[in-house]
């Protein structure tokens, strides 16, 4: 039995992973030790073949002693451990759901309902550094898989509308507090159906505006309102979210890097809007040849278990195709699909995934079932 160590599992990626290995009997196949930053010696969660007692992430020696470190702690503890551990001589496969490891030569992005033989290869090679892909990337992968396994979209432009939870849990909770502060404002004018909506939109933005409003996580309100940069600058005009669009894409697909001969270029803009766990994204694709839609919707639906085509008809869509809809679920719906009037190879989508799960936890857990089978 391969013994595993568990690293960052009580934090939010962490405890969806913990939930999504529970309920597929994960913990089964292998015997378990919980690792902790902080409290070493306490007590771990009740899972089958588990040590009952946590250890401390910070002990080498302990993780050195595993054979799959699977790591939600986040980029920091990556930083510190990953090499020290591989200096030691550790050979084990590390499963992280950090992007520290993600572009690494000797690091496979997972995904394996859209990248099997990729990991397979990798395997076969002695790759033993398996990490997770950015939550935007891997969602649009996993809709447009038909489409790419079928090796007709020339470019993918995306236009993203990116969750709270992307930037972390306590901006989810912010987002709730703005939305609560908004509401306060206006809460009696509200009441009364024959209050003037200019009145009370002027009350909404002075609060938007005000010193008070609570923005600490953000840095700016979301709520009401919309950031249309996510995470930091890097060359051209582009942020580092839409930097890995690109990246990140050809890598997991083991495609040539963008500007190189043969890669799928991708890129776009990407938007934090107020949802709670759903990144959504509207898609421009510029196919190789002029393929019908009826053809495009049943490559994509015959792709993999979890894509769903929606019908791009209004009342399908606003019920169907939505993070109301989506989130807490490993659905990833695709619809609005239509050609544009820029001519028969452009076509348009609207995708929307639950971040954590295959945005971020999914993938994870089903590389260790990889390794197990
Ligand atoms: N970077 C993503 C976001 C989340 O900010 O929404 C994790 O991939």
């Amino acid at each position: 039995m391969l013994k595993l160590g568990m690293v960052g599992w009580r934090g939010m990626v962490g405890s969806v992973l913990m939930d999504r290995m529970k309920q597929e009997d994960d913990f089964k196949f292998v015997s378990t030790t919980f690792f902790s930053t902080s409290n070493a010696g306490g007590k771990a969660p009740e899972v089958p073949n588990s040590d009952p007692i946590l250890k401390d992430a910070n002990d080498l020696d302990a993780l050195a002693a595993c054979d799959v470190v699977i790591s939600c702690q986040g980029g920091d503890w990556t930083k510190a451990h990953f090499k020290p551990l591989r200096d030691k001589g550790w050979n084990g496969y590390w499963i992280d759901a950090a992007s520290t490891l993600r572009m690494e030569k000797d690091a496979i992005i997972v995904l394996d309902p859209v990248n099997m033989d990729v990991i397979q290869k990798g395997l076969r090679e002695g790759v033993k550094n398996y990490i997770g892909g950015n939550c935007t990337v891997s969602l649009m992968l996993m809709a447009l898989d038909g489409l790419i396994r079928a090796d007709l979209v020339e470019w993918i432009s995306s236009m993203t509308y990116q969750a709270a939870s992307g930037a972390g849990a306590p901006n989810m909770r912010e987002l709730l507090e703005q939305m609560g502060a908004l509401y306060g404002v206006v809460a009696e004018d509200l009441k009364d159906p024959r209050s003037a909506i200019l009145a009370i939109d002027r009350k909404v933005t002075e609060e938007l505006r005000s010193t008070d409003f609570p923005d600490k996580a953000f840095g700016v309100p979301l709520a009401g309102s919309l950031i249309p940069w996510i995470d930091k600058e890097v060359e051209h005009g582009q942020s580092r979210e839409e930097w890995k669009g690109g990246a990140e894409a050809n890598k997991i697909l083991g495609k040539p890097a963008i500007g190189e001969p043969g890669c799928m270029p991708v890129d776009g803009l990407c938007v934090r809007v107020g949802s709670m766990r759903c990144h959504s994204q509207a898609l421009t694709i510029k196919l190789k040849k002029d393929v019908s839609c009826e053809e495009i919707e049943r490559l994509l639906a015959e792709a993999n278990q979890w894509v769903k085509v929606i019908p791009n008809r209004k009342e399908d869509s606003i019920h169907e195709l939505t993070p109301a809809k989506v989130s807490g679920t490993l659905s990833v719906p695709i619809g609005r699909i239509h050609k544009l009037n820029f001519g028969p190879e452009y076509v348009t989508a609207f995708t929307v995934g639950d971040q954590l799960l295959w945005g971020a936890a999914e993938p994870l857990r089903r590389m260790l079932r990889i390794l197990v089978d």
